[in-house]
């Protein structure tokens, strides 16, 4: 959740780890902080707020120095103020560190080191860590922070830095940490933007790991200090796909990117001749009997358009756990049933221990990720890769509309291989997933439309969102992205649901956003919306575009091109989003950082 940067060479430290924080900060940001060693000990700047507070600090405090580490925070323990924001510093300054994650034993730690002396000048769990690593140090950093960290349970990615070394000592247990290596300097960072600019050479440390940063190198052990090899990737991106390069928004510019994220997405995957999609997978289909999908908020909405997906073509029986409550749920799971995790960062603590709970009880994994090295690419059997690029937004769009599309592709392989699906019924689907890029670009034709009926939405008391089938995961999905950035609340129902209960909510104050793209039930939903109508409430309706089949039952519709259902939630994805968009936007909402919220949800 937290942004961690930290720098060891001969450039402007604080320069590098202030641009680096600001690649990071969609992770979270409501404060940051730095600290640059010099050789008589630390200087720290921290402010509560935004990094452009820090910033603004050191424009009247410059700070310079040989190394330094800076952390933009997202509030655990402790308000966001600038006494809890990190690095965290012994009273004599000689050591400082940042930390995300979470300690959990901090309290009992905190008594103990309290009655050994030791002052605390914040609220944070985090602050435990300075006052061990002082505790254990007797000239080594790395013997001290190994020392610390055997004593403390919980998550964390901690940078430490201590006036007597030009080095920084940096280890992980659950958060993720990159580390880049560059021609005489060395980089640590939670993700890769922080570090792109220098260098494309990074090793991703794994848990457990304990690193050391030199100018001239990298040497990592474990908790106990025996030596450990780090695997070195390449990074195969580009920096400028983590910038907005002239677009208003990160959320806005990554809504456009789909046409082509989908092309990457399909790739070389499909074969119309065969009817079928080669994902590469060690996975023996008629090895399993059911699927689990586990996941978090939008990636677990694309879940459930991937059970539909899977029922519907491969006929394999599907359930869809939120990651929270499998992890504690002693899931019924054996090695015939599959576990699909499903997440953008590959980090959301609480998938990676569904999956883990899964693997624990013998079941088989999978997980369709957009994060090479991630925490969850290394629990499971096999990975597939959404390549969506980086997606910087808090607002995931362009990792939702390429997840449902590997769910698609997942069904038409696990289909054809057990037989669900017969080589033309195969043909048709694969044909049909090559036009997906076209009719997403052909649905942002309609921004100008839904531009006028977001500011509707806007001053909405509550918005409704209802779908059918498959529709009933895009109206989640579009209730989720209305209120995450603009703040309107919104709630999401199975359209045949209303009148079972969240009718009585409809007045002229609460609108509704029905997904009612063609299909055998749309005459049901013209009766359900025409009943929304008749209460005073305004409907408006995404809807297929020549399709009369709502019979005038909409205020205001929103039309997308034909598509086959099962693929729809991938078109109507587009109005959703920019509903919510325009709606954030007419509102005066921070688009891409809204409140409370980060990117990657690394804590419970
Ligand atoms: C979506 O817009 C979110 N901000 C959020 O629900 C997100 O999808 C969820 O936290 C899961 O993240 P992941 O895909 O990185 O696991």
């Amino acid at each position: 959740m937290c942004g961690i940067v930290g720098y060891v060479g001969p450039q402007n430290a604080t320069d590098v780890v202030i641009e680096g924080l600001r690649r990071l900060e969609y992770r979270g940001y409501d404060s940051a902080g730095l600290s640059v060693r010099r050789p008589e000990g630390h200087v720290t700047l921290k402010r509560s707020g935004k990094l452009k507070n820090l910033e603004d600090a050191l424009e009247a405090t410059p700070l310079a120095g040989a190394h330094a580490i800076g952390h933009t925070r997202w509030a655990t323990h402790g308000p966001p103020t600038d006494r809890n924001a990190h690095p965290h510093v012994t009273e004599d300054t000689r050591v400082a560190l940042i930390h995300n994650g979470i300690i959990e034993n901090h309290q009992a730690l905190r008594e103990r080191l309290n009655g050994a002396g030791h002052v605390f000048t914040s609220d944070t769990d985090s602050e435990v860590l300075v006052h061990l690593i002082e505790e254990a140090y007797d000239g080594d950093l790395s013997d001290a922070v190994r020392a610390a960290l055997r004593q403390v349970e919980g998550a964390y990615a901690v940078v430490v830095s201590h006036a007597d070394h030009d080095e920084l000592v940096v280890a992980r247990m659950t958060s993720p940490l990159v580390l880049g290596y560059g021609e005489g300097e060395t980089f640590v960072a939670s993700d890769v933007p922080a570090i792109l600019k220098h260098t494309r050479r990074v090793s991703y440390l794994q848990d457990g790991q304990v690193a050391t940063l030199r100018p001239a190198g990298i040497q990592a052990t474990d908790l106990e200090g025996h030596p450990q090899e780090l695997e070195i990737d390449t990074i195969d991106w580009d920096l400028e796909a983590a910038e907005k390069g002239g677009w208003p928004h990160f959320m806005l510019k990554e809504i456009y990117e789909q046409p082509q994220v989908l092309v990457n997405t399909l790739s070389d995957r499909l074969s119309q001749s065969t009817g079928d999609a080669n994902l590469n997978l060690t996975l023996d289909p008629s090895a399993i009997d059911r699927i689990v999908i586990v996941a978090a908020g939008t990636a677990s909405y694309a879940g459930e358009v991937g059970r539909t997906l899977l029922e519907r073509w491969a006929r394999i029986p599907t359930t869809v756990e939120v990651a929270s409550e499998f992890r504690y749920a002693n899931p019924i799971v054996d090695a015939r049933t599959l576990v699909v995790a499903v997440s953008q960062s590959g980090e959301t603590i609480d998938t990676l221990e569904a999956v883990r709970e899964g693997i624990r009880h013998g079941a088989r994994s999978l997980a369709i990720l957009n994060s090479k090295g991630s925490s969850i690419s290394r629990e499971v059997d096999d990975i597939i890769d959404i390549h969506a690029g980086p997606e910087i937004g808090v607002a995931s769009t362009k990792a939702y509309v390429a997840m449902v599309t590997v769910f698609a592709m997942l069904a038409l392989h696990f289909g054809r291989a057990r037989g669900a699906l017969s080589l033309e019924e195969g043909q048709d689907r694969v044909a049909e997933l090559k036009r997906l890029p076209n009719l997403v670009a052909d649905a942002l034709e309609g921004r100008p439309a839904i531009a006028a009926a977001a500011r509707s939405l806007a001053e909405a008391r509550s918005v409704l969102y209802l779908g059918r089938g498959v529709h009933v995961a895009s109206a989640k999905e579009g209730a989720l992205k209305l209120k995450e950035i603009s703040y309107v609340h919104a709630e999401a129902f199975p359209t045949g649901e209303m009148k079972h209960g969240p009718i009585a909510l409809i007045d002229a104050a609460v609108p509704t956003v029905a997904v009612a793209t063609d299909g055998p039930l749309t005459g049901k939903t013209a009766s359900n919306l025409q009943e929304i109508k008749a209460r005073g409430g305004r409907v408006f309706a995404i809807a297929t575009r020549g399709a009369d089949g709502l019979d005038g039952a909409a205020d205001v519709r929103l039309d997308v091109p034909p598509v086959e259902d099962a693929l729809a939630p991938v078109v109507v994805a587009v109005p959703l989003q920019l509903l919510a968009y325009e709606a954030s936007v007419a509102l005066g909402r921070d688009v891409d950082q809204p409140r409370n919220l980060a990117k990657s949800v690394t804590v419970e």
